[in-house]
């Protein structure tokens, strides 16, 4: 069966004071993605038809997360419990089924969410409560049944001591009627330990009034919400061990799936070694058989085959096609585009540059606003003075099979033809023909003896 058509409200408007930070709690990120984001995302999958998100503490940094996914936001004006929440997002305006979500589960899926909607329309429920079993329940509100049928949920702040007792919880997801909403929302008080408006409080309403409340079984994962910084912590590593586990079954090579942090939206070849402490990051891409070694820090980049990052180098928004090495300890910033074959090493940074195929710079220099032909070498301490007195930035083009000698400074703007050689220690201020030797530095003087004299 097709899940039929439904809204959802998520609730994001609590500051989550046990996690200590000024940060609203579902910004917080949970495996470089903040936990609202993920939430919805996950909703959105499934085609709502609105996703109403109650925002409060920190109102501007959630629309900002939430908005641009489509999402309209409501503000609840004091954090007055879950039902005032929901009250806040103007719920005589919604029809048909809604999908009730914390903002701080960052561990369900479109598929968890799907599962949920399908059974609920299955059983034509008109108020299901999600609900799992757990070994240590902790601070979940507990669910009370009676000869198997759901009674009530009552908060672990305000359960008796037999109560707690109870293992079956309330993950805080609910599918119900809109109708439902708005008939008992109003009826619900602040009565209880909290002097909170609890929107558990609905299903003993619904109950007393000879409704049929339904308990949607789900796994432990669901359940799974964050509270503190121990729980955001744990969030992010199943996360991560998850994407591990997901590219060993495609044939990545993982040394250390324990400490392999690789955020679920890139993408890694087959046969691609993954040394421990490897970040990659947003819409990273890796192709088949490269070698990442450690501590290198990955983000939007396009990586092709074979490629060698070698241990602690730092790479963003840049394009390195197949067969390039890179590093130790390189740094490749945006739109640096490295050709087939490049070899960057130690200390070299990029920006803005094009280097051709097979083209090296193999030690400590900085490359900015350039193009470098094929196979040009450029030596070791090369710069490319890219940022003149007048704060504008100018460009050093070089050609193919050029050879840039060490300690050579290029002053932009200026070019260098193809097969050229530069001495070492020149700075460039003109352009140097193809074919053509460009020396600038002082020649040399040699005073016989002369040390001997002053002694
Ligand atoms: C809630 C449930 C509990 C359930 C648990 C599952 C209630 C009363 N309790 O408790 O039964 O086991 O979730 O995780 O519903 N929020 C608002 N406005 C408010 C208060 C909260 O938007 O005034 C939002 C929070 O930002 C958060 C969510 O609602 O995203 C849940 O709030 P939280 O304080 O974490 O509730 P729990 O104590 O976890
Ligand atoms: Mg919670």
């Amino acid at each position: 069966m097709k899940i039929g058509a439904f809204s959802t409200i998520v609730l994001a408007a609590g500051r989550g004071t046990r996690m200590k930070t000024t940060l609203p709690k579902v910004v917080h990120p949970v495996a470089g993605r903040p936990m609202i984001e993920r939430g919805v995302r996950a909703v959105k999958a499934l085609s709502p038809e609105e996703i109403r998100v109650v925002v409060g503490y920190g109102e501007q940094l959630v629309r900002q997360l939430v908005e641009p996914l489509g999402a309209i936001c409501f503000k609840q004006q004091q954090t007055r419990g879950t039902a005032d929440a929901v009250r806040s997002a103007d719920v005589d305006s919604l029809e048909g089924k809604v999908l009730i979500l914390n903002g701080d589960h960052p561990l369900l899926t479109t598929k968890d969410l799907k599962n949920i909607l399908k059974e609920a329309f299955e059983i034509q429920s008109q108020l299901a409560v999600v609900t799992c079993q757990l070994k240590d329940p902790g601070s979940f509100g507990r669910v009370i049944r009676r000869q198997g049928s759901l009674k009530a949920i009552v908060e672990a702040k305000d359960a008796s001591h037999e109560t707690l007792k109870v293992n079956e919880i309330n993950t805080g997801i609910y599918v119900c009627d809109a109708k439902i909403l708005q008939k008992y929302l109003p009826k619900i008080e602040s009565r209880n330990a909290q002097g909170e408006f609890y929107l558990t409080d609905i299903v003993l309403l619904a109950v007393q009034d000879g409704l049929r409340v339904d308990g949607i079984k789900a796994n432990e994962r669901i359940a799974f919400g964050v509270n503190s910084q121990q729980e955001l912590a744990m969030a992010t590593k199943q996360v991560f061990l998850q994407k591990a586990q997901e590219m060993m079954e495609q044939g990545v090579i993982i040394m250390d799936p324990d400490n392999t942090y690789v955020e679920e939206s890139v993408k890694v070849g087959a046969g691609t070694t993954l040394f421990p402490n490897v970040f990659l990051r947003g819409k990273t891409e890796i192709g088949e058989m490269c070698v990442i070694e450690p501590n290198s820090w990955v983000t939007d980049a396009k990586v092709g085959s074979n490629v060698h990052i070698k241990a602690g180098s730092y790479l963003q928004e840049c394009q390195v096609a197949s067969q390039c090495e890179i590093g130790p300890y390189a740094h490749l910033r945006p739109k640096a585009e490295l050709s087939e074959g490049v070899k960057i090493g130690n200390f070299v940074e990029l920006k803005n540059v094009k280097m051709g195929k097979g083209a090296q710079a193999k030690h400590l220099s900085y490359l900015g606003d350039a193009e470098i032909g094929e196979n040009t070498n450029i030596g070791c301490g090369t710069i490319t003075c890219n940022y003149a007195a007048d704060k504008k930035k100018y460009v050093t083009k070089i050609g193919k099979n050029a050879f840039i000698g060490s300690d050579t400074q290029f002053v932009a703007p200026v070019s260098v033809g193809d097969g050229a050689v530069i001495g070492s220690g020149s700075t460039i201020t003109k352009d140097v023909p193809a074919y053509a030797l460009a020396v600038t530095r002082a020649k040399q003087v040699i005073k016989e003896d002369y040390a001997k004299k002053k002694e």
